[in-house]
């Protein structure tokens, strides 16, 4: 019986991940539910239940390494054993460098603690028990961790990050039975953007993409479990994203290109 930790999982692609993980496994699986909303993570748990799974909520902050620890022990203690970590915790931001005022800079820091750095506390604590149970990891990032994304310089380099972290490790873990899962979502239909922060290192409140063409957070989750499920090393979503990465490595001046042009149609004005 599958023990799941997922990061993240109070709303967006990580609640999707819980709700179809029920969905699949119902009873066979303890689902572990870790964000900093308590009462959020209560609803998914109760669909998740609702949908036959059992659910153990554990309300986290993943910027705080101790939290990142209590949340894998108390897994172990009360589950008897961890399968799957999902490091799916993240949030975004929107600027260009030049609009950042120097004194409000700190915020790269702050969305690098929690799209890297909660990612590096999670799994450190949870490889001993991943090890005994030739467990998986999958950690999502971003096609932004794939191409540097103009507006994005601090949420790239924290997907970047989490990229370099993972296929080193996946390396470290190649005898040991543990499965390492990179995950590149491309834009998907969440609040993840209004979540983002702006220049000034403020909730943005609003978008700064149209969202019409985003993909759904079902389409999102269904791909990343099927990668899991599998073992894949990779899930890259998206026909664009997949030509992208391998045309970087031919022409890339003609990604930096296709990246501006994304940016001037995706972009919406004054957001
Ligand atoms: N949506 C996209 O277009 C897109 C594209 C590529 C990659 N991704 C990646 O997919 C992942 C999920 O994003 P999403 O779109 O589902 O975003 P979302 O709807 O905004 O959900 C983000 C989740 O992360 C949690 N979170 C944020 N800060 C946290 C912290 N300090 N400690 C613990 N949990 C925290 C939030 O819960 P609380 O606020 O309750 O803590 C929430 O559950 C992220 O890593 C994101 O970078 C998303």
């Amino acid at each position: 019986m599958p023990n799941i930790i997922i990061t993240g999982a109070s709303e967006g692609i990580g609640a999707e991940m819980a709700r179809q993980l029920a969905r699949r496994h119902g009873l066979q699986a303890m689902l572990v539910l870790a964000a900093r909303n308590a009462s959020r993570l209560q609803s998914v748990a109760a669909e998740c239940m609702a949908l036959g799974a059992r659910t153990l909520i554990l309300p986290t902050d993943v910027t705080q390494a101790d939290q990142c620890r209590q949340l894998i022990e108390t897994t172990v203690r009360e589950c008897g054993s961890l399968d799957i970590l999902i490091n799916n915790a993240g949030i975004s931001a929107h600027a260009l460098l030049e609009q950042v005022p120097v004194d409000k800079l700190g915020w790269y820091e702050d969305l690098m603690r929690v799209n890297f750095w909660g990612s590096v506390y999670c799994t450190h604590a949870a490889l001993p028990y991943l090890k005994q149970s030739h467990g998986r990891i999958v950690a999502v990032s971003s096609l932004a961790g794939l191409v540097g994304v103009p507006g994005r310089t601090a949420y790239s380099a924290s997907k970047f990050a989490m990229t370099g972290f993972f296929e080193a490790l996946r390396t470290e873990l190649k005898d040991s039975g543990v499965s390492v899962t990179l995950a590149y979502p491309g834009v998907v239909s969440t609040q993840i953007r209004t979540h983002g922060l702006n220049a000034q290192g403020e909730v943005a409140g609003v978008s700064g993409l149209h969202e019409e063409n985003a993909m759904s957070t079902q389409e999102c989750a269904r791909l990343i479990l099927y990668g899991m499920l599998r073992r894949r090393r990779e899930v890259v979503m998206t026909a664009k994203g997949k030509v992208g990465r391998w045309l970087k490595l031919l022409l890339p001046s003609l990604v930096d290109h296709m990246a501006m042009a994304a940016v001037k149609s995706d972009f919406r004005p004054g957001a």
